[in-house]
């Protein structure tokens, strides 16, 4: 795993678009796997920016989105959907029907995981995957477990992971308690991974993922098995 470590939450951003502007300029009609949460807002602010200085074209950009909360659609401003559209697809010139983010609406979350994985197969992949980090070493919404779960399937969101999302939220009790999410498949299939976090809360859990047994009980852990992964991590928030 490579490992950069930036000086604030702004070089941080910046990085990470850069390696996301270069895969776009590479291929324009390249796949990105997209993650929400707050630390990739600074990073899709990056590309709205160099977008609109005329140096990004997004008009043949693929995307998949890692998760999405159950029972929330689209227009739900809580949803994942929601967050995408108004923190990046509004502001540049991707086809929204080339943007694709599980349906937290499905009425069979089995049958939506394999229609998600199957998607992800049939646009040969993802080029480059953008992941942030909870703090109990989730990625996408994979809590720890007892295994890695391979396919998109639904979970129960963890106690510390729904105490942390609900800053977003009204109140606690307003966090859905449950996700759809990629499992470690779609995630691990991505020809380049990017990982982002920032402050000093997420020190400890980038140290243990990177450098502690691979263990589902810190999902992230699995990167380590993955040939081309970049941490960038923010002491500063
Ligand atoms: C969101 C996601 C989550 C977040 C993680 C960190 O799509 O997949 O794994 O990346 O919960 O969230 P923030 O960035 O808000 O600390």
């Amino acid at each position: 795993m490579k490992y950069i470590e930036a000086g604030n939450y702004e070089e941080m951003s910046r990085i990470a678009a850069d390696m996301i502007a270069e895969q776009i300029s590479g291929k324009p009609d390249c796949v990105l796997g997209l993650a929400t949460g707050s630390t990739p807002v600074g990073t899709y602010k990056e590309l709205i920016r160099r977008y609109e200085a005329g140096k990004l074209d997004f008009s043949k950009v693929r995307s998949v989105n890692l998760d999405e909360y159950i029972g929330l659609d689209g227009t739900n401003d809580q949803s994942y959907r929601y967050f995408m559209d108004h923190n990046l697809f509004d502001h540049v010139n991707i086809d929204k029907k080339n943007t694709n983010v599980p349906n937290g609406k499905a009425a069979d979350p089995v049958k939506e995981g394999a229609r998600y994985d199957e998607l992800v197969a049939s646009l040969g992949g993802t080029d480059i995957q953008i992941l942030g980090i909870g703090h109990d070493g989730h990625i996408g919404f994979n809590e720890p477990d007892d295994v890695f779960y391979a396919a998109t399937h639904e979970v129960e969101l963890d106690d510390m992971t729904i105490d942390a999302n609900a800053r977003f939220f009204e109140s606690r009790d307003k966090v859905p308690t449950k996700a759809i999410t990629m499992g470690m498949w779609a995630i691990m299939q991505a020809k380049k991974i990017i990982l982002i976090a920032s402050g000093p809360d997420k020190k400890e859990i980038v140290d243990k993922f990177m450098h502690g047994p691979v263990t589902p009980r810190v999902p992230a852990s699995i990167l380590q098995c993955h040939r081309d992964v970049t941490v960038i991590y923010s002491p500063n928030k």
